[in-house]
């Protein structure tokens, strides 16, 4: 296992030291390879070799996810099919799934990182870890069970779905960590409430959530309603799995990325332009030991900004990242993100943190419609104060008007896993 003190003790300068060199090899690695890669740096006039400090690399070319698409299925994997002892895809909601691979070594470090990112979140060995993130081709499952039986944890492989029998188990079993998407968190929330258990009153005691964008609104509703610490943790499966960056639970801050293994960048989405820490932009991520698939400069297409470490001094933050690019809604010209709506859907009385937004087009215009579901208490007149609540804060905040819709409890459809808020009715 990872000996955890030196991960807090490593020195910005040891980082960057082992950065340049493991960037170096990446580059070699993929260029040897992965005939993608080769074409692609020939293309761009770079060679391995021209990265000769850490800034070097804003010379080599993106990666995107059609460029994985175009090499599906085993056309990125740098080592022969017989060196590969896993594969993951994901979904991806149009075309073909993106496909990734992974050496022993790569299943090794990436448990790592899962129990460095558990042990982060407060996570200790012998501590029981309820798992209900989906286990198969999604990493979520298989990608965080590893790395708490790494850490020395009890795994509980609960998987997605069968809530009823999810909520008698945490209640039977008693773990004190649980890993699951922020959505399916309330939809668990609402089972206990359904079996007349109070959700302060279980044994968990931190939750660990990720694999989707959630707002500080959003911890706040969760933390109080199951009185546990709620950390983030983030990751894609082109770059990894969960495990990429995570947030530490002493200061609940960003998330620090585990620089060691995934370089980030910040870029103008629009330009590519390199951007300084600090600047908001779309997130990029070379890999820095991966064998199988190694990945250079992948443009994740989520949005955030690097900022200085503190829990973990070497290792820089990710703000929380609340948007992806494709996410973002642009209505009659203003761009908005789902969690700015959940912002003003979680500060608003009487109504659930269940939400939806659906898109639809009136002549040449298109109207977005908040639908939110009443909790079961809320008065009529509650009702009718949340519509303008919600309206005039989503107005407030964004700049934009949209129609809102108080729906009754228990009417919009539940998480099992990732949470789809777009409701696209335009085509
Ligand atoms: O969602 C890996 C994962 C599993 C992360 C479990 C955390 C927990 P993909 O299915 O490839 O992998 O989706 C990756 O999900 O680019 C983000 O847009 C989004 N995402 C992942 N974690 C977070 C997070 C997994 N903490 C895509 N906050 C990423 C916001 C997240 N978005």
């Amino acid at each position: 296992m990872e000996p955890f003190d030196a991960v807090r003790r490593l020195s910005a300068e040891e980082l960057r030291v082992r950065q340049l060199e493991r960037l170096r090899a990446t580059l070699r690695h993929a260029y040897e390879n992965v005939p993608f890669y080769r074409r692609s740096f020939d293309r761009a006039g770079v060679r391995p070799d021209d990265c000769r400090s850490l800034g070097d690399l804003a010379r080599f070319p993106f990666t995107v996810k059609d460029d994985l698409r175009a090499n599906y299925p085993f056309g990125m994997f740098a080592v022969p099919q017989d060196a590969v002892r896993r594969i993951h895809a994901s979904s991806g909601t149009t075309g073909r799934p993106t496909v990734v691979g992974y050496t022993e070594r790569d299943l090794s470090v990436w448990a790592d990182v899962v129990a460095r990112s558990i042990h982060a979140a407060g996570g200790r060995p012998g501590h029981k870890v309820h798992i209900a993130y989906g286990y198969g081709l999604f990493t979520g499952g298989l990608g965080t069970h590893y790395g708490a039986e790494r850490l020395g944890c009890t795994v509980v492989p609960a998987s997605g779905g069968m809530t009823v029998r999810q909520v008698q188990i945490i209640r039977d079993f008693r773990p004190e960590i649980i890993m699951v998407t922020p959505s399916y968190m309330l939809t668990l929330l609402d089972e206990f409430e359904r079996q007349g258990v109070d959700p302060r009153t279980t044994s968990l005691k931190v939750g660990i959530f990720g694999a989707e964008p959630w707002t500080e609104e959003m911890r706040r509703e969760i933390e109080e309603r199951f009185a546990i610490d709620a950390v983030d943790i983030y990751g894609l499966s082109e770059v990894m799995g969960p495990g990429v960056a995570q947030e530490c639970v002493e200061t609940k801050d960003g998330l620090h990325i585990w620089e060691d293994h995934f370089y980030p960048e910040v870029v103008d989405p629009v330009t590519g332009e390199p951007l300084p820490d600090g600047e908001h932009g779309e997130l990029v991520f070379t890999s820095l030991t991966k064998e199988a698939m190694p990945v250079v400069r992948y443009r994740t297409r989520d949005l955030t900004r690097l900022l200085p470490g503190t829990a973990r001094p070497a290792f820089r933050r990710m703000e929380k990242v609340t948007g992806r690019c494709d996410d973002m809604i642009i209505l009659r010209g203003v761009n908005l993100f789902p969690a700015q709506v959940e912002e003003v859907v979680l500060r608003t009385p009487g109504v659930a943190p269940h939400f939806q937004l659906r898109l639809t087009r009136e002549g040449r215009m298109d109207h977005l419609t908040v639908r939110a579901e009443a909790r079961p208490d809320a008065t009529p007149e509650a009702r009718t104060a949340a519509i303008a609540h919600i309206a005039r804060g989503v107005k407030d905040s964004i700049g934009v008007s949209v129609a809102v819709e108080i729906v009754n409890p228990e009417t919009l459809e539940r998480s099992v896993g990732k949470l789809k808020r777009i409701v696209d009715m335009r085509t």
